[in-house]
């Protein structure tokens, strides 16, 4: 039963994310599936099943894939409606996807499952996946790759860039660097701090390049 639910919503996520090209497609889905039950197995916490199903559906009422983000928490529900779900197990999964988002500023999650959906999609925010989803989301949404004239500062606040311009690279100081230290799992951490360093020798190298230092 679990698995034919789990099916069926990976087709019903398929079919709405698959045209997207902000990184936030089918396959980043399916990523941040893997690293969520990667995490509970080794964490030996967190039901899988609530896992699961909240990492396949965590993009669907995002804010950046969705102008009426009230309509899109609508479709999300008709669809765990839809399942014939038992109510506490669609709160969790919904109380999971409302509470995970970097945007929602949330410190404390409800549950290990949060935690865990949380620092999947972090890491994949991060490292040579991290630095493509990044480039391609900021194309998408016309921002400059990089901006040499916006001064590049370590503890910028996202309202900063958002009063003024802003660019992919800046987009690594704004959240990209600072993931590593918000993960709550240290099987998470433990990943990430490859990545991390990865997106630091990458920033050393473009800055290089685009300086024309041969
Ligand atoms: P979250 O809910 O934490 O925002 P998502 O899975 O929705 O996570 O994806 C966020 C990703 O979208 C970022 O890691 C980044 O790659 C991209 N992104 C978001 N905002 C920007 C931006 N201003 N510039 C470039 N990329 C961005
Ligand atoms: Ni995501």
């Amino acid at each position: 039963m679990k698995q034919k639910m789990i099916g069926l919503t990976e087709k019903y996520v398929y079919d709405q994310l698959n045209l997207d090209a902000s990184g936030h497609d089918w396959f980043h889905i399916d990523r941040v599936r893997k690293l969520a039950l990667h995490i509970a197995k080794e964490e030996k916490r967190g039901n899988a099943f609530i896992i699961e199903m909240a990492a396949l559906l965590h993009d669907i009422p995002d804010d950046k894939l969705n102008d009426d983000v009230d309509a899109a928490w609508g479709k999300l529900d008709d669809w765990l409606q839809e399942l014939k779900l038992d109510e506490d197990r669609v709160k969790a999964i919904q109380e999971i996807i409302r509470t995970i988002s970097y945007s929602s500023g949330q410190l404390k999650l409800p549950s290990i499952e949060a935690e865990i959906v949380q620092d999947a999609d972090r890491l994949d925010a991060i490292g040579a996946i991290g630095i493509a989803r990044t480039f391609a989301f900021g194309g998408k949404k016309g921002q400059p790759m990089y901006d040499p004239e916006l001064p590049v500062r370590e503890n910028m606040s996202k309202m900063e860039y958002r009063k003024g311009k802003s660019s992919s690279v800046h987009h690594f100081y704004e959240k990209l660097l600072r993931l590593q230290d918000k993960l709550n799992t240290s099987t998470a951490k433990k990943i990430a701090s490859e990545r991390h360093e990865y997106m630091v020798g990458y920033l050393k190298e473009f800055y290089k390049e685009w300086d024309v230092r041969l």
